[in-house]
């Protein structure tokens, strides 16, 4: 596997990065998911713009353009094999004397860009639809960032392993007037639907924007799919006829059991079925283009 950081391509093996790193020391850093497919970066200017606006949220310079971006996962695409990748690419705030405030002058940030085989779900898993639990949301308040710090996703996901699931839906507890609501996976954006109506959390501070939600609410508009974006509460969530999860690496996936009761019939439903197949085709038309 050849990577890209700071600069030179190299293979995985050869790469290495100071222990002062800001990114090990702090989890001081950005990253992005970018899927391949066919060779071609899927959604790419939306990745960037996300990347922007994340690397903005911490404060950091993006060290590269548009168009230089665009020539390092060109050539990350080029050095590894396979069709489809799955990009990673990672931006912490460089290497420096270990202290929380932002060194002074700045540093050079550290750049690295990985690619791993895209795995996309498999067919049994499009049609089983996958097991989720839920979980109180004890993340901070800048979901929408996409940091490296990743220690409450990542204890939220394990406990959802843990119980033979796939995934943890977040649930952000609020004053006890309004209720607690969905916010999103632990590495996902969460869907439901009722009564044929597609309803969608709105995008803030809460959740992490994500590319595959844009585009799900885009096919849902242009196919005629009922859709709402609106905060959902937790009744709405257990009461919901289907649940979906979407992300760059899982696409668009079918919930179909919720901490260990089935929603809806308990089979993927007609809305997955109908978003799984725009989405295919879009992916199809997007990489033709
Ligand atoms: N995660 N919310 C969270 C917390 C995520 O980590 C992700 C994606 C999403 C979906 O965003 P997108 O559709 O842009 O992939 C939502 C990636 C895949 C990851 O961390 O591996």
């Amino acid at each position: 596997m050849t990577i890209y950081l700071n600069g030179q391509y190299l293979p995985i093996e050869e790469a290495k990065i100071s222990v002062l790193d800001r990114g090990f020391i702090f989890g001081d850093g950005v990253y992005e998911v970018i899927p391949v497919y066919s060779r071609k970066a899927f959604r790419l200017e939306e990745h960037l713009r996300r990347l922007q606006h994340s690397l903005d949220g911490i404060r950091l310079a993006n060290p590269h353009s548009n168009a230089e971006w665009a020539a390092i996962i060109k050539q990350i695409i080029a050095h590894n094999t396979g069709e489809d990748q799955s990009l990673y690419l990672h931006i912490t705030r460089g290497v420096a004397r270990r202290d929380h405030a932002f060194p002074s002058p700045p540093v050079q940030p550290t750049v690295f860009v990985m690619s791993n085989p895209l795995l996309t779900p498999p067919a049994e898993l499009l049609q089983s639809g996958i097991a989720c639990i839920t979980a109180p949301d004890n993340r901070w308040l800048r979901c929408d960032i996409k940091a490296i710090a990743l220690l409450p996703n990542v204890l939220l996901r394990q406990m959802a392993v843990d119980a033979g699931c796939a995934e943890t839906i977040l649930i952000r507890p609020e004053s006890m007037t309004d209720g607690a609501f969905m916010t999103e996976g632990a590495a996902s954006n969460i869907f439901a639907v009722k009564n044929g109506t597609l309803l969608a959390p709105p995008k803030n501070n809460l959740m992490l924007p994500g590319i595959t939600y844009d585009v799900v609410l885009e096919l849902a508009a242009a196919n005629g799919i009922p859709h709402e974006v609106r905060r959902i509460a937790v009744a709405e969530v257990f009461a919901a006829d289907e649940l979906l999860l979407t992300s760059s690496t899982k696409e668009v996936l079918a919930i179909t059991q919720l901490d260990g009761k089935q929603v809806g019939t308990g089979k993927p439903g007609a809305v997955f079925a109908q978003l799984h197949a725009l989405y295919q085709d879009f992916k199809r038309d997007v990489m033709r283009a």
